[in-house]
């Protein structure tokens, strides 16, 4: 799909079947407050509108990506790569998916300002500040508002 994306790696379309592993690989990557669970992700699987994007590597679920398309805007709504996984260009992978496959409008999403690591593969994606979102994360945890012209 891309130049980053490495040879063993597939992304595709989430399953139900894939849920279960996402679910886990999100307790994984993210802070326990940050996860998302079973629930909300059988949620946003089901949602008209809702690109759900998983990769696959040696038929393990090693990372998800969730977006959308609101009418004036394509967000990014959750990006996550096992942590056994990550620094092998998996996250390049799955942001150059979702981006291909939501191509309308500008695409946004909100990184947590301390994440650095996000923030700089945002960056080099073509994304760029758009804005903090004071105490979006919890008190004096702010969100940054990065938004990609297309
Ligand atoms: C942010 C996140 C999705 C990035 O995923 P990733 O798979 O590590 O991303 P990539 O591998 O594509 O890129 C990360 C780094 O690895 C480097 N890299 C990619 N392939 C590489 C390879 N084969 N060898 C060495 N380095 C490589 C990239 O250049 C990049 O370097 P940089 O940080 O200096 O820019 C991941 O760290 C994560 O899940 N974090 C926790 C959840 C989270 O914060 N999500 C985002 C919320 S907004």
């Amino acid at each position: 799909m891309s130049a980053h994306q490495p040879a063993d790696v597939t992304v595709r379309r989430a399953r139900f079947g894939d849920l279960r592993a996402v679910a886990h690989l999100q307790r994984e990557a993210f802070p326990k407050e940050l996860a998302y669970h079973l629930p909300a992700l059988t949620f946003l699987k089901v949602v008209p509108g809702v690109v759900f994007i998983v990769a696959v590597r040696d038929g393990a679920i090693v990372g998800n990506v969730i977006g959308d398309y609101q009418g004036d805007k394509s967000r990014v709504i959750n990006l996550a790569v096992d942590p056994a996984h990550q620094q092998r260009g998996v996250g390049t992978a799955l942001l150059r998916a979702i981006d291909a496959a939501l191509p309308h409008a500008d695409l946004v999403l909100l990184v947590q300002v301390e994440n650095s690591r996000a923030e700089r593969l945002y960056l080099r994606e073509g994304f760029a500040p758009d804005g903090i979102a004071a105490n979006y994360y919890g008190r004096d945890r702010d969100g940054q508002w990065m938004r990609k012209r297309r």
